[in-house]
């Protein structure tokens, strides 16, 4: 049972394409994908790969942006704004997405012609057999809504790539679709408020925005969606087996690919206490559920390492739904995030229910998929100091493509030159993908620690970083290849630092 004192409601509250949808029993655990195709028989939206690579299932969901975040400005009324952005609909579940507006590519048209995106499409010859056009179609007229900014310049093609990260199409080729995307004209385009208007839409959810929802189908299979963290940590107390699903991009691959089918699931969308990004006191601290839309944004210029490992981080329907809270949890070996959130020493709140705790990012996991977090306990909130102006960070991703590719290695470095600017000061090293966990580098940090800075230092460094690591060998890699990775990063930092090219 939940636990709250907030109304409770038993089924989801979804509007898509501007109609309101009451979700219940078994269709709660749908994916969106599928809820749209076999429920509601709008087959235009595609399915390809199923696991959050190609982007043919993208869709559009609104949502009131209710929560602090300064990422926007600081105070995120949303002004009662519905604010738009892609996702990818087959990792995505219905019970995900109570309280919101989706829009599917049969929702753009207007008076039944084609929309402005789809219309530049055929001009420009952007579709062959059209499998992956809608996706492509969907996260254009996101890019045009640009979060809910009004547009006035037409998209460039530099915009376009990277905002098509997450789409690929097998026949047509790039180039015409670039040169469609660059053809729309934003003053000549609807914006989803005037043909979906916000008004209706977000009085309905905000007055539904305290409920608790907990849908139970016929067979027994539950699933809570609370709207605050006292209920979630009082239904995982209850249901201590339960999955929890944040952003489901790791969640959703594995059910798509059959690995698991859960009973009880508690969505952790609603928790106001787990959204948002704030800063202060030299810190950044991200709500657990943060995506990593919202945590690029907050840090572009308080942290521009992280923010450019972010850029390459799966792609833009991954980062709209994808959380720091998940990435962390997933505990993955190659986690992106992880390497950096090791160096700056971050904070994990871990929330139960009697106490809340912080624990070192450094001392959370024990072992693979390991990690020190009850079955009563959710990860709340991540503290991230920020690298001081005296220190210099450098973060690596090493992957077989640069784009919407999982990582091979990963590194972060972290180092404070004493006041001659000549010594090592301090320093820390973390490795992801070569070990069972994100390893820091003890050995390679002492040797560093007083040491002059300079090539043959941290050649020396690379090797002891190299004996410090035990990679195995995987379809990313040789662990041969991972152990020169491991040495040659610390000579890369050296030049990177020292702006010098390796001779
Ligand atoms: C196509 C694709 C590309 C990707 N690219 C990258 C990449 O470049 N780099 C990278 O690092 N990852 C990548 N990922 C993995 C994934 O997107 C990230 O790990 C993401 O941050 C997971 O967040 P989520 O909210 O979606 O997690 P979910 O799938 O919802 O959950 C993941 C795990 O965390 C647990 N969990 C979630 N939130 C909490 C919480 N608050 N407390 C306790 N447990 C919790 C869940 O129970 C689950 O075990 C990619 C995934 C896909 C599908
Ligand atoms: S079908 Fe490929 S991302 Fe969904
Ligand atoms: S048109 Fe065939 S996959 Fe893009």
């Amino acid at each position: 049972m939940l636990q709250s004192t907030h109304t409770s409601r038993e089924h989801l509250l979804v509007f898509i394409n501007g109609e309101r949808h009451e979700v219940a029993g078994l269709d709660a655990s749908l994916t969106l994908s599928d809820y749209l195709r076999l429920r509601l028989g709008q087959v235009g939206t595609k399915i390809v790969c199923s696991e959050g690579d190609c982007g043919a299932c993208s869709v559009l969901v609104g949502r009131v942006e209710d929560v602090a975040d300064e990422s926007r400005g600081g105070d995120e009324s949303g002004g009662g704004k519905l604010i738009y952005r892609a996702i990818d609909s087959c990792i995505q579940f219905m019970y995900q997405l109570d309280r919101a507006h989706v829009v599917s590519v049969e929702g753009l048209k207007r008076n039944g012609l084609l929309s402005p995106v789809q219309d530049a499409m055929v001009k420009c010859h952007g579709s062959q057999c059209g499998f992956c056009t809608p996706g492509f179609v969907m996260t254009m007229a996101g890019l045009l809504e640009g979060e809910g900014v009004e547009r006035k310049e037409t998209l460039t093609p530099d915009e376009l790539r990277y905002g098509l990260t997450g789409n690929l199409c097998r026949c047509t080729g790039y180039v015409q679709i670039i040169d469609a995307g660059c053809s729309v004209d934003p003053g000549k385009t609807a914006r989803l408020s005037e043909l979906y208007p916000d008004g209706p839409m977000v009085d309905v959810f905000s007055a539904h925005a305290a409920d608790d929802v907990l849908v139970t189908a016929y067979d027994g299979r539950t699933v809570a969606a609370p709207a605050n963290l006292d209920a979630a940590i009082a239904f995982k107390a209850a249901h201590p087996g339960c999955t929890v699903v944040a952003g489901a991009t790791d969640i959703g691959v594995q059910h798509n690919k059959g690995k698991i089918d859960p009973r009880e699931v508690l969505c952790l969308a609603n928790v106001g206490e787990m959204k948002g990004v704030g800063q202060a006191d030299g810190r950044i601290t991200a709500g657990a559920c943060a995506n990593w839309s919202q945590v690029e944004r907050s840090i572009k210029d308080l942290v521009p390492q992280f923010y450019d490992v972010l850029t390459v981080f799966g792609s833009p329907q991954i980062r709209n739904a994808g959380t720091i809270g998940g990435n962390i949890a997933n505990a993955s070996p190659i986690a992106d995030s992880v390497p950096f959130l090791f160096v700056m020493g971050a904070e994990l709140e871990i929330a139960g229910p009697t106490r809340t705790r912080r624990v070192d990012i450094n001392d959370f996991y024990t072992g693979y998929k390991q990690f020190d977090l009850n079955a009563d306990e959710l990860i709340a909130r991540v503290h991230i100091p920020l690298p001081t102006e005296a220190q210099t960070l450098r973060l690596y991703k090493v992957s077989r493509r640069r784009d919407l590719d999982i990582s091979t290695f990963t590194a972060a470095v972290l180092m404070g030159l004493d006041g001659s600017g000549e010594t090592i000061q301090d320093i820390r090293i973390a490795y992801g993908g070569v070990a069972a966990v994100v390893l820091r580098l003890p050995k390679a940090e002492a040797f560093l620690t007083g040491k002059p800075f300079d090539e043959s230092v941290l050649r020396e460094a690379g090797q002891l970083a190299r004996s410090e690591v035990k990679p195995i060998t995987d379809v990313r890699g040789s662990a041969d290849f991972r152990l020169q990775l491991a040495e040659n990063i610390m000579a890369r930092f050296y030049f990177d630092c020292a702006q010098k090219a390796p001779v």
